[in-house]
């Protein structure tokens, strides 16, 4: 039934002046007829009837059973019921609480979420998100397949609207984490229309993390530095790679730095592994220097350190060819870290040439050939741009602490890294230590943040450790 709109509004004076011809064209308004609206809720309550025992089977059956036993015995064998089955948790829980958490508490918690959280919220919040038209019909509104959670984070998994892309989802994942008050929301595309939302419940690395203890065993391919947004601990590999820290600066830069050497310490009293320190602003590394086989704080003593360093690696090179191809770290070659503070002062902000660029071409060396020979540089940056740093793609590994713009988020871990969640330039101030890094064999970037060893926990490791880490260094010719 169509009706025209300017019917019965003649008091109304058109704001446009009539056309010369005297005819004005109108939207027509189509209501829509009775009989349609009631079909539409009677196909609804069906459709809720149906689909209600098909989501949630357990329920269903719980209460149908329930209902059953009392209108046939009454209310008391029902409260028998109850309480036997409440027995029965317990036990389960008692005996088995890893199971009883994954099959209760997560799947129970999963169905609150989704009912209070996700359903309740779904549509206004893509709506001010951007991601759908307030006049929307529910059918253009991205579906909610399922809601799973893990110990630490809600999974949603839905269907996207045809014509919309992960892409879209991905532009507005700072709206979505607000939108559903979570501290962040990573997009996992599993295919065209099939994508997971992910919501950590509580940001596990809200809180500063105090120094992790010093380990037994040290793994020179996973030592911990401190937690994943997950609450597993952050291991990071430096043997057989060479590590690039950037952030700016009060970013936390430190604290990554200071946690490698602290997680590697037993080798260094061992006499396994040394530490080749180098801090041009004397602020980071002198507080612990006599844990250092060799320390500079001068460009020139850096630049001396860093040639000594290629010298070294060049005779294990010479040693090894033809023997073997990789390194174990042993008393006589020992895996050597070089541990660079604000590199940049050396390679771009120095004022001599011949400075910057020998130490440029020791560090182009070190990382280029070093990684076979035990021989590992860990860096820290605070400007990643080209002009500044252009050696950065040698380090295989990157650690993105706070970055000043979003450009910058992909010069570091590489094209697509910020699409993919990695918001370094979002990170709050507040929180130094955090970080984005991508882990081994995984393409999505994840968030950690590094243990912070305060000067007082280097105090007491140059304290206990200090004198007996200062293994004899191998006499070397600077080239
Ligand atoms: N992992 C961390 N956890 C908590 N606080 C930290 C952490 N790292 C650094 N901080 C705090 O931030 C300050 C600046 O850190 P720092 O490592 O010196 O920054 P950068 O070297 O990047 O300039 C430190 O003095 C400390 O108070
Ligand atoms: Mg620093």
């Amino acid at each position: 039934m169509l009706r025209d709109r300017s019917a019965g509004s003649a008091q109304v004076q058109p704001t446009t002046p009539l056309p010369a011809h005297g005819v004005r064209f109108t939207t027509p308004v189509v209501e829509t007829p009775g009989i349609v609206i009631v079909s539409r809720w009677v196909y609804r309550l069906l459709r809720l009837v149906v689909l209600t025992p098909v989501r949630f089977p357990i329920a269903t059956a719980l209460l149908s059973t329930g209902a059953m036993v009392v209108s046939v015995w009454g209310w008391i064998p029902l409260a028998a019921g109850i309480l036997l089955a409440g027995v029965g948790l317990g036990v389960w829980w008692w005996y088995w609480p890893a199971v009883f958490h994954r099959l209760v508490v997560l799947r129970s918690l999963a169905c609150w979420r989704w009912l209070w959280v996700y359903r309740r919220h779904w549509q206004p919040v893509l709506v001010v998100a951007g991601l759908a038209e307030s006049y929307q019909e529910r059918h253009y509104l991205p579906r909610i397949k399922t809601v799973s959670c893990t110990a630490w984070a809600d999974r949603v998994r839905i269907t996207l609207v045809q014509g919309t892309t992960p892409r879209d989802l991905e532009d507005r994942v700072t709206e979505l984490a607000h939108g559903f008050q979570a501290p962040s929301c990573r997009v996992y595309t599993r295919g065209p229309r099939d994508v997971v939302l992910e919501f950590p419940r509580r940001d596990l690395l809200a809180n500063p993390l105090p120094a992790r203890p010093v380990p037994d065993q040290v793994d020179m391919a996973a030592l911990e530095v401190g937690l994943c947004e997950d609450g597993t601990p952050w291991d990071l590999r430096l043997h057989g790679t060479h590590v690039l820290t950037v952030g700016v600066t009060g970013s936390g830069k430190g604290s990554v730095l200071w946690s490698a050497i602290r997680a590697m310490t037993p080798a260094m009293v061992a006499g396994t592994a040394q530490v080749w320190a180098i801090d041009p602003k004397r602020m980071e590394l002198s507080y612990g220097r006599s844990l250092f086989a060799r320390y500079a704080d001068t460009a020139e003593a850096a630049v001396d350190v860093l040639e000594a360093a290629v010298s070294e690696m060049h005779a294990r090179a010479d040693r090894y060819a033809g023997i073997r191809r990789t390194h174990t770290p042993t008393v006589e070659d020992p895996f050597m870290l070089v541990v660079l503070d604000e590199v940049a002062f050396l390679t771009a902000y120095h004022p001599e040439k011949d400075i910057r660029r020998r130490a440029e071409n020791a560090i182009a060396t070190l990382t280029s050939q070093g990684r076979a020979v035990g021989v590992c540089v860990l860096a820290a940056l605070q400007d990643p741009r080209k002009e500044v740093m252009n050696l950065r793609n040698l380090f295989p590994d990157k650690v993105a602490l706070r970055l000043d713009e979003a450009s910058q988020v992909d010069m570091v871990l590489g094209d697509d890294a910020r699409e993919r969640g990695a918001n370094a330039h979002l990170i709050d101030p507040n929180v130094p230590g955090v970080a984005f890094v991508r882990m081994e064999g995984s393409p999505l970037p994840v968030r950690v943040r590094a243990a912070f060893v305060s000067d007082d926990d280097i105090e007491a490791m140059a304290n206990e450790y200090g004198t007996r880490s200062l293994h004899p260094v191998p006499d070397v010719e600077v080239a």
